[in-house]
């Protein structure tokens, strides 16, 4: 008899989550639940556990392709690791990251970009970085029916400008310029809006003056949902962890002991076991062993 995975049940229960959903969600002060993933097993795994979006971050960079920051990420390796995770996930809100030069350079490369994610990315929206300059492009992508999450605060694409991974809107001046940006995305279509490494406060006054949803990293509890990169919750990726993420597992740790028990295993030749192999029908062994038998007369 076959079991049923309970998870499984409950996710194939579920209602494909929609900006529509997050937006309710927001309006009736519900959580909402986003994680980043860039391959098949665990964009499954994601929508069986019930996440309400999943993101296929440009932190592919850094935390799959060993990239020391996002901006080598392109728009074929975006592409790519978007369809596995479309092909895995079908109940939780699909965004992909618009990667660095993607929707900078003009207005129609940045909808013409942004059209490949749903085209042939699977994804029902895009994110893309940054405030008031971006607002011409966000018009034109909204325009066209794709739905937007704007990016604010730390935007790792510019990490160059901001001289390092650092935090955001720590002054009035920044503060207030953040502010404004929000409202100017909320204005240009943006369903949501990522708010990244700014004080506590601030994402929290952001999330009460503007009527979409902000999703918060490193940015406190006040805002309307919460995002992490996937590989730092399970302990994936042991380079460095920022210090507002919480960890959920040591995956890294856990699988370097699986690959050496394996090492050792086939060293001492403890696997494969009996029990490993495949077995031969006893008189189709036999056969083989009279046909290549060397003629003897
Ligand atoms: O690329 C990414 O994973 C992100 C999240 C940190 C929001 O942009």
């Amino acid at each position: 008899m076959s079991t049923i995975d309970p998870l499984l049940t409950k996710a194939l229960a579920r209602k494909k989550v929609t900006t529509l959903t997050l937006r309710q969600k927001k309006e009736h002060g519900e959580p909402i639940t986003m994680l980043t993933a860039y391959d098949y097993p665990t964009a499954m795994a994601l929508d069986k556990a019930g996440i309400d979006a999943i993101l296929v971050g440009d932190s592919l960079g850094m935390v799959v392709l060993g990239y020391d920051n996002t901006l080598p990420v392109t728009m074929e390796e975006m592409l790519h690791h978007s369809r596995a995770v479309a092909r895995g996930a079908k109940t939780a809100l699909l965004i992909g990251d618009m990667p660095f030069m993607s929707y900078q350079v003009s207005i129609e490369e940045a909808l013409r970009n942004a059209g490949r994610f749903l085209q042939c990315g699977g994804m029902d929206a895009v994110k893309l970085e940054g405030g008031r300059e971006r607002v011409g492009a966000i018009c034109a992508i909204t325009g066209a029916g794709i739905p937007v999450m704007g990016h604010l605060g730390l935007t790792p694409q510019s990490v160059h400008q901001f001289g390092g991974f650092r935090a955001q809107g720590k002054t009035a001046a920044a503060a207030k310029r953040l502010l404004e940006d929000a409202l100017l995305l909320e204005e240009a279509g943006c369903f949501s809006i990522v708010l990244e490494s700014v004080p506590g406060c601030l994402a929290e006054l952001v999330s009460k003056k503007i009527s979409i949803p902000t999703i918060g990293i490193g940015a406190g509890a006040g805002c309307d949902g919460q995002v992490l990169v996937t590989h730092d919750l399970l302990g994936l990726f042991d380079r460095f962890t920022p210090k507002f993420v919480k960890r959920y597992a040591s995956f890294h740790s856990e699988m370097q002991r699986a690959f050496a028990d394996y090492i050792e295993d086939v060293e001492t030749k403890r696997f494969p076991a009996q029990e490993h192999a495949l077995e031969m029908d006893e008189k189709e062994w036999k056969a083989l062993l009279k046909e290549i038998q060397p003629v003897t007369d």
